[in-house]
């Protein structure tokens, strides 16, 4: 099957052989000397295969391999380079490379690499679906990631479930903090005990001592049952403390005394009773600002995060969107009972390259669940994403020139389709020489170009 390959390799003459022969097997080529066409290639364009050298004359291939994962989501990436050394293949493979070849590139072995790609792409999709089925079943935390730093995180996760100590987790508003406590209790020896959560936020200022200690019957006007309260409910087994930044102040001393002595006072009562149990606490706010402003206190803060866990907003761990985009559009698919749809490259990149602020992996899922209902075929396509999240944002703008080369890649690209990639035809109208056409769409990474057919 014909692929779409880009080549990026600042040696004029392997760059031609490697274009022509490839051509010549019927793929599709385009190929450029530098790092920065490369990327505005992959952002305009959209590519099976990209072959690059691993040192270029404006950087480094590695550094581009990064901006692969984040332009070209579903392109597989072969490296070639100069040096067999096994570090410099390990930093590739790393960064995201499929495969490496080792200069003198043989000819042969690049077409044995190429074909065995296509049947590797092929398997990956039918691969992720599977593996996705799998980590749902086996996997205790039904946490979705692949990042460095999620990673990081999920170690320490299991380490502190380990543990009795309190821990307090921290992270913007959907950064998945309530997944996590879970998690934490899932992971701990007490997973078979009980796991209350309790959002602070949601309860009266009043009765929050209520809710977290109890109370005894008649202890106020209306009190016509004792209340057991979440410190005992959770016996043994873990409280979640949802909001724990608009706990408050009266209440403070009251949950310090209750962590420090494991003991707790039910209200109108004054018999203290033992307790034994784990608080996981989360806040989306900045509980040191608020110490400095006197309305969250010292000492509680230093009791409850004896571990603190930051989960990294959305915006940290690009890599993971694609893994979450598949997670959700299957959850949301499989709850409206419709098959599963797929998401079209362009969509996934808008996705990817969103600056997620408002919230984070809750947003993702609430953009997906929209775009699964919009969605009027079995691919989900940019138009059914809300309209700011479809206009890719540029994190810096483009240069004079690259916009420029961008306008005129998408004008002679379009032009081009609509006169069935006719050069002729299609140098009268853009009112240039067929000679000139050529030299511009060499020049823009058209040289191959083909129609698509319609
Ligand atoms: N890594 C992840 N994998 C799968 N689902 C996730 C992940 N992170 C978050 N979610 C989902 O995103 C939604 C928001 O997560 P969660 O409620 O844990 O966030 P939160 O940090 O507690 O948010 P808030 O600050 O608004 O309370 C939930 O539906 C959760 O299941
Ligand atoms: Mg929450």
């Amino acid at each position: 099957m014909a692929e779409n390959i880009l080549i990026v390799e600042d040696e004029e003459t392997l760059r031609s052989n490697l274009a022509r022969y490839l051509a010549g097997l019927g793929h599709n080529v385009r190929q450029t000397d530098s790092r920065q066409e490369a990327m505005s290639l992959l952002d305009m364009e959209s590519f099976d295969i990209v072959l690059t050298d691993m040192r270029l004359g404006d950087g480094s291939g590695l550094d581009l391999l990064q901006e692969i994962t984040r332009l070209a989501p579903f392109a597989v990436t072969l490296v070639m380079t100069a040096y067999s050394s096994t570090e410099s293949a390990v930093e590739a493979f790393r960064r995201g490379a499929h495969d490496y070849l080792v200069k003198p590139i043989s000819l042969d072995e690049l077409s044995e690499r190429i074909n065995n790609i296509a049947k590797y792409r092929g398997l990956v999709r039918q691969n992720t679906v599977l593996r996705q089925e799998i980590q749902r079943r086996h996997n205790p935390l039904n946490i979705v990631s692949r990042s460095r730093i999620m990673a990081d995180l999920l170690q320490m996760v299991r380490k502190v479930a380990q543990s009795a100590s309190n821990i307090l987790v921290t992270g913007e508003s959907g950064t998945g903090k309530e997944l996590v406590a879970r998690a934490i209790h899932n992971l701990s020896p007490n997973r078979d005990a009980a796991y209350i959560p309790l959002n602070v936020a949601a309860i009266p200022d009043t009765l929050v001592e209520n809710y977290l200690f109890g109370h005894r019957r008649g202890a106020f006007t209306g009190a016509d049952r004792a209340r057991e309260g979440a410190f005992r409910a959770a016996a043994d087994g873990t409280l979640f403390l949802d909001e724990i930044g608009d706990l408050p102040i009266h209440v403070q001393p009251k949950l310090l005394r209750a962590l420090e002595e494991k003991e707790i006072l039910p209200v109108g009562s004054d018999r203290p009773i033992h307790v034994n149990t784990r608080v996981v606490a989360a806040t989306h706010r900045d509980l040191d600002k608020m110490v400095t402003e006197g309305a969250f206190r010292h000492d509680l803060l230093m009791r409850l995060n004896v571990v603190e866990i930051h989960i990294p907003s959305l915006r940290e761990r690009p890599e993971d969107i694609p893994l979450l985009v598949n997670h959700f559009i299957r959850e949301h698919c499989n709850e409206m009972g419709i098959p599963i749809r797929l998401i079209d490259e362009e969509a996934l990149k808008c996705l990817i390259s969103h600056e997620w602020r408002k919230g984070n992996v809750r947003e993702l899922s609430n953009v997906l669940e929209r775009a699964v209902l919009l969605c009027e075929d079995e691919t989900i396509q940019a138009s059914d994403l809300p309209a700011d999240i479809m206009e890719r944002e540029q994190h810096t703008p483009l240069a004079l020139k690259d916009a420029v080369r961008k306008f005129e890649f998408h004008h002679v690209t379009s032009v081009l389709e609509t006169v069935d990639g006719n050069r002729e035809a299609a140098a009268q109208l853009l009112g240039v020489s067929p000679a000139t056409l050529y030299r511009h769409m060499e020049r823009l990474g058209l040289k191959g170009f083909q129609a698509h057919t319609r």
